[in-house]
């Protein structure tokens, strides 16, 4: 059967808790032990919105298997420049690759794509919608670094926009998280995801300050303010910078606490924070690596 990864939603609990495993047993191999099991397939990444880790990740996750890469490249490059539609560049790709990861701005797009396409479609975020696959590095690190039972958990930073926390808060309320959304006013989750949290029986609780959560919590999730989705750049410049994640405030923090945020990170966490024993962001990043391996291996129908 053909899988699309376009939402959390997409899945079930026993499911998350299965890649979860299957991905530990992919470490060594993200550490570079050899591996042919993506041996002969071809994975396509589509970018239409800028990408560090995740498009990198991928594409180490594919290498180290064995397997092969075509990227789109810059869209200024591509037919997209001529205005090819996103609906025909998915049918033609699905012609010369197992599997498509696809980044673009538009809620909406991944699910959209699924539709003209015969390989997976791997949704690598759509606009302020979904990030699955981020979603479940961060859960990854939840289980490596923390602990997914009995999680107390803060989301910190751009609760509306952010596409990260939108997924991960939904995948938290599979786990009965403790969810404590903190945020500016201006940019508080949106109603109608919290109204749907709270109808799958999700904990959570809303404030402006981490001082006041910082004492109680396993795990801080910090986010970056997502400037490129303000219709207003004064609406912006009047959040930028609402927090500020230092040293100092990590005194008041349980001695088990740590520290997450998906990069790129601004200056929403200060340097020498990087140095303490709270700091799991840069191996939060490595561990998108063996998580990436476990759902190509699965869209691809090696394991
Ligand atoms: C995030 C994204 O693209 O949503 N980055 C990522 O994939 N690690 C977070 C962000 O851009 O702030």
């Amino acid at each position: 059967m053909l899988r699309h990864i376009i939402s959390m939603r997409d899945f079930s609990r026993d499911e998350i808790d299965d890649i979860l495993t299957k991905a530990r047993d992919f470490e060594t191999i993200a550490k570079g032990e050899k591996s042919v099991l993506l041996s002969g397939k071809i994975l396509a990444t589509l970018f239409y919105e800028p990408s560090t880790r995740t498009r990198l990740s991928f594409e180490t996750a594919m290498k180290r298997l064995g397997g092969e890469v075509i990227d789109l490249g810059a869209t200024e490059t591509s037919s997209v420049a001529k205005g090819e539609s996103l609906a025909d560049t998915i049918r033609v790709i699905g012609n010369y690759a197992d599997a498509i990861v696809l980044r673009h701005p538009r809620e909406g797009s991944a699910r959209m794509a699924a539709e003209y396409s015969n390989v997976p479609i791997i949704n690598a975020g759509d606009g302020a919608g979904h990030h699955p696959t981020q979603t479940l590095l961060d859960l990854y690190t939840i289980m490596r670094e923390s602990s997914l039972s009995s999680l107390r958990i803060a989301l910190v930073g751009d609760l509306k926009y952010g596409r990260t926390v939108h997924s991960l808060a939904y995948a938290l309320s599979l786990y009965h998280a403790n969810v404590i959304l903190v945020s500016p006013a201006q940019l508080r989750m949106p109603d109608v995801i919290k109204k749907d949290l709270k109808k799958q029986g999700a904990s959570i609780s809303e404030t402006t300050s981490i001082e006041d959560v910082i004492g109680g919590i396993d795990v801080l999730y910090v986010t970056r303010i997502q400037k490129e989705r303000f219709p207003d750049p004064a609406e912006y410049l009047k959040v930028a910078g609402s927090y500020r994640v230092t040293e100092e405030l990590l005194k008041k923090a349980s001695d088990k606490l740590i520290v997450m945020h998906p990069l790129p990170r601004l200056e929403e966490i200060d340097p020498s924070v990087d140095k303490t024993k709270y700091a799991r962001y840069f191996q939060q990043s490595f561990y998108g690596v063996p998580v990436r391996m476990a759902l190509l291996a699965m869209a691809m129908g090696a394991i």
